[in-house]
């Protein structure tokens, strides 16, 4: 006979099997494997490159943008060659190809975002994206959803129609 004892540890053993699968899937949804490992830690925190170096669109358009290979080789035709993950870099830019970043942040298509207004008015990136310089591997650490927007649109006086953010 099994005794309820033993049926209640088997139960909180399988929750805790299931709690770490559950983390393992979400901390991966969050933080997705990119196919260089690219550290903004090292770039943005260490070195201190300015965020609008790579991500230049951000100013003056809807998308902030990810840095094209050529940006990077602009460092990387001289700096640490020797390390495996540049070596993947370098093997990009010599087949000509574009690296398939996995998008982090990203809106229903039912929404209508522009980096452009935000970044002129001198929102910092880190209220929306969190402090990425501090990062190894991007994730979402604030989740920019509908009442997070309308917050801080009535806290700053910004329009709050529905039709601002769904058009
Ligand atoms: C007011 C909030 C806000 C601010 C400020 C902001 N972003 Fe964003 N960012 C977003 C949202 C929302 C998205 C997702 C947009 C989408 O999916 O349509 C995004 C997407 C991005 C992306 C993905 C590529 C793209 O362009 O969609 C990058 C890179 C990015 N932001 C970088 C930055 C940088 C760098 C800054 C500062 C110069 C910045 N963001 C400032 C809200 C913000
Ligand atoms: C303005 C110069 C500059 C630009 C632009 C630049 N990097 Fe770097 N990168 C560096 C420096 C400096 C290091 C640190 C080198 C070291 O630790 O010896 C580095 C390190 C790296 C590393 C090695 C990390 C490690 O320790 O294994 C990778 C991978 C990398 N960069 C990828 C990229 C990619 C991808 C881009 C373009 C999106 C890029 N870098 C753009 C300067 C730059
Ligand atoms: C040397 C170039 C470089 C610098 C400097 C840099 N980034 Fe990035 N950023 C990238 C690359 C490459 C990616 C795509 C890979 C990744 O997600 O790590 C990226 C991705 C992002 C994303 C996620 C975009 C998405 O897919 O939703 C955000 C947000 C972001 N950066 C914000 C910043 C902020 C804020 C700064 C300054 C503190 C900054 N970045 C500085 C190159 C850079
Ligand atoms: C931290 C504060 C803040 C957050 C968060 C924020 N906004 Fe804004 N937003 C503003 C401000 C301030 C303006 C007004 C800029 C101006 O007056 O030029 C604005 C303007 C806009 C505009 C342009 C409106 C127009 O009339 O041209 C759009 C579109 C927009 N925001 C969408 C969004 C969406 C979508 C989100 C969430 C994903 C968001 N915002 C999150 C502060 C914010
Ligand atoms: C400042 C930007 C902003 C304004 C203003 C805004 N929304 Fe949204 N809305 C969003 C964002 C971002 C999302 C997607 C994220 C989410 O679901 O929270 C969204 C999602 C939604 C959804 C889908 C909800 C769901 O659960 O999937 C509906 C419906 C909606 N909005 C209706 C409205 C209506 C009606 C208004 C006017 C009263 C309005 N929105 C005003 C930004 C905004």
């Amino acid at each position: 006979m099994i005794s309820l004892g033993k049926i209640g540890a088997l139960i909180a053993f399988f929750a805790i099997v299931i709690g770490a699968i559950l983390v393992a899937v979400y901390g991966r949804a969050n933080a997705p494997g990119q196919p260089i490992a690219f550290s903004h830690k090292i770039h943005a925190g260490d070195f201190k490159i300015a965020c609008e170096y790579c991500h230049s669109y951000a100013r003056r358009s809807t998308v902030a943008g990810v840095p094209s290979v050529a940006r990077c080789m602009g460092c990387h035709k001289v700096t640490a060659l020797d390390k495996p993950e540049v070596k993947k870099l370098a093997d990009y830019w010599n087949r000509k190809e574009a690296i398939p970043w996995v998008k982090i942040f990203d809106q229903p298509d039912f929404v209508y975002f522009s980096h452009e207004p935000h970044v002129l008015k001198g929102i910092a990136c880190q209220i929306c994206h969190g402090p990425v310089e501090k990062m190894e591997k991007v994730r979402e650490a604030v989740v920019l959803n509908m009442e997070r927007c309308v917050n801080c649109h009535m806290e700053r006086k910004a329009s709050i129609d529905c039709w601002t953010c769904h058009k």
